[in-house]
């Protein structure tokens, strides 16, 4: 019960301290302004430094209540509590010494005014920052506005957008921004330590931080996602966590809560994509293969290949560093495909359809680690060319229809990590056969025409 008064009490603090600051306020700007003074301003002024002190004595008790509940920081409170009490000391003193009727000299009137007036600033000044949070004063000057896009990602965002992870670039940084202060290692309030990732989902004395898979479940959701009037709200002092802060941990935990999610899991999920783009403005779009490739331009001489006129060639690219090649002849021998082999890198797209083409030729095709798409329909090609493709590690769409190959073939295309794509109409595979392959390998398209 007197835990509980004492508790009441201290959250009268943030009102009461009002009172104080009134006051003082108003007494300096009578003894400055009112500049003959007879026997009843003198009183007046008196009375105000009375009750400057005994407010601000109240409004300190409180505040001490308040302070006991573990709810601030231990840094910001400091300097609060102390200039908090010379302020109660300052105006006690001065106002015995003129209600005892001291003669005091202009200049340590003029100092003790100016001394309360930083106290009380002061004082004021941190306590607002306990309550409103860090910064709050400059936050609304207009013309400030302060730049809110995180700047790691910015820089990791030249890098591949597969390195940046949820945990670590968006939720990690809220903690440490938010919580840590009051649950870390030395100082883990409720028994929670955030320094750490697995202490974050372990949680405090209540149980689980984090429970993967449902944020409902997970107290360190529902502490920040819960109303702000509610007593257990988290962070109890400071600013509290955006709401796409709230909806990325949401996310984050709805989706098993894992250490490395990398952000590009993020595009599956429409809402969640265009907030994290909005607010970190990133482009989360899937790039296609080409757009990621970053090869230097082709050497002119190495296009002497294409004198003897054998091929169609063309570049896919303003850079000219990826090439699109066809070949145009009628029956196309070990010989030619050699030639190709000196732009291996940067032959992206090859098209060696009805020009005979024998098996064993398609060996020389693992040379070609940039190779995306190769046609090779309408040739007498059985399922033994299909081992000599798994080789080509880039291959993402594979053309074969009019060929022999048939059903065998489809252990090695599910082997294919990078395949999306397979042509093969009137070739030997069964309807069973491509039935088969979808069930096991949904992500790659088959276009049979059956
Ligand atoms: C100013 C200090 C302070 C800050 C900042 C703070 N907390 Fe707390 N937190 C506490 C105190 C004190 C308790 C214990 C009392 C309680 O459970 O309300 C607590 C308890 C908790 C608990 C319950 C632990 C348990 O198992 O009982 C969770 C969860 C929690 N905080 C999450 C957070 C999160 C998330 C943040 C950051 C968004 C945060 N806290 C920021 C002071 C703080």
């Amino acid at each position: 019960m007197v835990l509980e008064i004492f508790e009441f009490l201290g959250s009268l603090h943030p009102l009461v301290v009002h009172l104080p600051i009134g006051f003082i306020i108003l007494t300096l700007l009578v003894n400055i302004l009112i500049k003959t003074k007879n026997n009843s301003v003198k009183r007046i002024i008196t009375i105000g430094w009375f009750f400057s002190f005994i407010s601000g004595f109240i409004a300190s008790i409180f505040g001490w209540f308040l302070g006991d509940n573990n709810y601030y920081l231990e840094s910001q409170i400091n300097i609060h509590k102390w200039t908090g009490f010379a302020f109660v000391i300052i105006t006690f003193l001065i106002w015995m010494l003129r209600a005892l009727n001291f003669n005091l000299s202009k200049s340590f009137n003029r100092i003790s005014n100016i001394v309360v007036f930083a106290l009380i600033s002061i004082t004021g000044h941190f306590g607002g920052e306990m309550t409103h949070g860090k910064g709050y004063l400059v936050k609304s000057i207009p013309f400030l506005k302060q730049n809110k896009i995180p700047t790691v990602l910015l820089t990791e965002k030249e890098n591949s957008l597969d390195s940046i992870y949820v945990y670590e670039n968006l939720i990690y940084p809220v903690f440490e921004e938010k919580c840590i202060a009051c649950h870390n290692k030395k100082d883990a309030h409720g028994g929670l330590n955030m320094s750490k990732f697995e202490n974050i989902i372990k949680g405090g004395n209540s149980g689980l931080g984090i429970q993967k898979g449902n944020p409902y479940k997970s107290l360190i959701y529902k502490r920040v996602s819960m109303s702000q009037n509610e007593a257990n709200f988290m962070p109890p002092a400071g600013t509290p966590l955006s709401f796409d802060q709230v909806a990325i941990l949401k996310w984050w935990i709805d989706n098993g809560a894992k250490l490395k999610t990398p952000l590009t899991k993020l595009r599956n999920d429409e809402n969640i994509r265009s907030l994290v783009e909005e607010n970190y403005k990133l482009d989360l779009r899937e790039k296609s293969y080409i757009e990621t490739l970053n090869l230097a331009p082709v050497d002119e001489n190495k296009l002497e290949v294409f004198k003897e006129e054998k091929y169609h060639w063309r570049f896919l690219d303003s850079e000219k560093s990826l090439l699109d090649v066809k070949f145009i002849g009628k029956k196309i021998t070990r010989n030619d495909i050699e030639l190709l082999t000196k732009l291996k890198d940067n032959v992206i797209w090859l098209n060696l359809s009805n020009c005979q083409l024998k098996d064993e030729l398609l060996s020389f095709l693992s040379q070609f680690p940039n190779l995306a798409r190769l046609r090779i329909q309408n040739n007498n090609l059985t399922d033994k060319c299909i081992i000599y493709t798994m080789d080509i590690k880039n291959l993402r769409e594979l053309n074969i229809y009019g060929t022999q190959v048939t059903d065998a073939s489809f252990n090695i295309f599910s082997k294919m990590k990078k395949l999306e794509k397979i042509f093969l109409w009137n070739s030997k595979v069964t309807p069973l056969g491509i039935q088969k392959f979808k069930t096991q390998n949904p992500a790659i398209e088959i276009i049979s025409g059956l």
